[in-house]
């Protein structure tokens, strides 16, 4: 009886719970995006709601985003700048239609999103998400970092004008170990959620 503790079975379920806890608090975060049942067009009472929810969340590596849809009436795609800015569907980087589409940000950078659905961009069905590592996130770059043609994004991460180059080496390194082991837990996990 006494040797339950001691199985294999058991010491793997304690090493599943902790993975499960450092996941779910560290390591990676499925954001469901809008914190919406339903990617769709935005309600003419909250016009503005996934660039408002994207704008008080912040992303790192090894998170995603889950859009969950009716598969026969949208579709997400991920778009370039430009093309979120024009709302032009042609030539999308990633077209996803299943209704339950998950995307994993592997990567630091910006993220464009909009519906595949033609109008859908027009009427604000569109969001981009800004990927850092966790204190990235600084408003006060905002008006200083992008071009003046882009007057409506007003905060973005500070990587677009290109800092004083000596400050990064030293800190990639554990970045990018934290972003794979994350990737990995997340990889492993992905199966049970
Ligand atoms: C993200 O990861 C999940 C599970 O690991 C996978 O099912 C899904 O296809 C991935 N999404 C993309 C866009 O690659
Ligand atoms: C992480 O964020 C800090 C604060 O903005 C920044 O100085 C640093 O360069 C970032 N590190 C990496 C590897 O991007």
């Amino acid at each position: 009886m006494a040797s339950l503790r001691s199985t294999p079975r058991y010491q793997f379920l304690l090493a599943l719970q902790f993975v499960m806890l450092v996941q779910s608090t560290v390591w990676c975060y499925q954001y469901k995006v809008g914190d919406l049942d339903a990617w769709g067009l935005p309600t003419s009472a909250n016009p503005q709601v996934y660039t408002k929810w994207s704008k008080y969340h912040s992303f790192k590596i090894g998170d995603s985003l889950l859009f969950l849809y009716p598969p026969s009436q949208d579709s997400v795609i991920q778009v370039t700048e430009q093309s979120y800015k024009d709302c032009n569907l042609k030539d999308p980087i990633l077209y996803m239609n299943n209704g339950n589409s998950l995307f994993n940000f592997t990567a630091e950078g910006v993220f464009y999103f909009t519906s595949g659905e033609p109008g859908h961009c027009e009427k604000n069905q569109k969001l981009y998400i800004a990927t850092g590592n966790g204190t990235a996130y600084s408003p006060s770059y905002g008006p200083s970092a992008l071009p003046d043609s882009a007057p409506s994004y007003p905060t973005v991460f500070g990587s677009i004008p290109a800092p004083p180059s000596s400050s990064s080496p030293s800190q990639s390194v554990p970045v990018l170990i934290m972003a794979v082991i994350g990737l990995v837990v997340c990889a492993l996990l992905g199966g049970n959620l």
